[in-house]
Formats: C-alpha cells, sequence, structure tokens
C-alpha cells in the first residue's frame, strides 16, 4: 500500500549517503511520525542489513518513536546536569501526573512523554521541552503546570 510505496521512496532516494541509516529513519519519522515496524523489513533490505540489525539502531537513538506521538511531546532531560539536579525525581514526578511511563502516551492521546539527552540549558537545569518550547530550572509546581498546559 502507500506505505510501502512512500517508504521505499525515502530508502532509495538517501540509500547512497554515506551512513545512510540515520537520515532514513528520520526521514521515515518526519513522513509518518513515527518509524512503523513494517517500515524494518523494508530497510533491511534496501541496506543488505538484518532486521535485528535495523531494530537496534531504531531502538538504541531515543529520537525514533514506535507509535504516533500524541497532540504534545513533553521531553525531560535526562542528561547528567539535570540529573544531578534532580531530573530523576521530576521524572517519576511526570509519569505520576500522567499515569504512562517515559515512550507512551496518555489515553486521550493528549501527552506523550519522552526522555531528551540534553537541551543545551544545563546551567538552567533541570530542563524540560513541551512541543518545542523550553523551560528551565523545572520544579515540581512548574511540571505541573506543565502538564495542565498539555492537557487543555
Ligand atoms: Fe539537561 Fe543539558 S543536561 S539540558
Amino acid at each position: 500500500g502507500g506505505l510501502t510505496e512512500r517508504s521505499l521512496e525515502i530508502i532509495r532516494e538517501l540509500k547512497d549517503l554515506e551512513g545512510p541509516m540515520l537520515p532514513i529513519l528520520h526521514a521515515i519519522q518526519d513522513e509518518f511520525g513515527h518509524v512503523p515496524e513494517e517500515v524494518k523489513p523494508l530497510i533491511a533490505s534496501e541496506l543488505n542489513l538484518s532486521r535485528a540489525e535495523v531494530h537496534g539502531v531504531v531502538t538504541f537513538y531515543h529520537d525514533f518513536r514506535a507509535a504516533p506521538a500524541g497532540r504534545h511531546v513533553l521531553k525531560l532531560c535526562r542528561a547528567e546536569a539535570c540529573q544531578a539536579m534532580g531530573s530523576d525525581q521530576l521524572g517519576d514526578r511526570a509519569r505520576q501526573f500522567l499515569g504512562i511511563d517515559f515512550h507512551q502516551t496518555t489515553l486521550d492521546g493528549a501527552v506523550t512523554l519522552e526522555p531528551v539527552f540534553c537541551l543545551g540549558l544545563c546551567a538552567c537545569a533541570p530542563a524540560a521541552m513541551l512541543d518545542g518550547e523550553v523551560y528551565g530550572r523545572v520544579d515540581e509546581h512548574c511540571l505541573s503546570d506543565i502538564v495542565a498546559e498539555a492537557r487543555r
């Protein structure tokens, strides 16, 4: 169907690049909002790799989604500077507020929670991003405001 055809077009357009895998995966995600399971075998066969290799790359990088995102995407920084400022606890609170784990989307489709590794705001750790807008020095109070905003 359309998904296969469009995916093959994308893959064939990019497969001659040096290190084609990441550009292909990014292009697929841009097109479909996630990396559909069905596309992995297509990438594998076009690049002469095993499905396991493709799957390994998709899961290794935190950028790729296995399912479409919700209407809003909340990213919490999990990298070192933010961790030192309590981002683990913040992550726990976010999961509680939303009732989901990282890489999941609330049942109403409102919010997807994703980890991110450095937003360039280390001086204002811990950092978060909602739909491309960054927030620094996020405490629990601020987090609950951000979550409420996302749920509207
Ligand atoms: Fe979190 Fe840099 S480590 S913004």
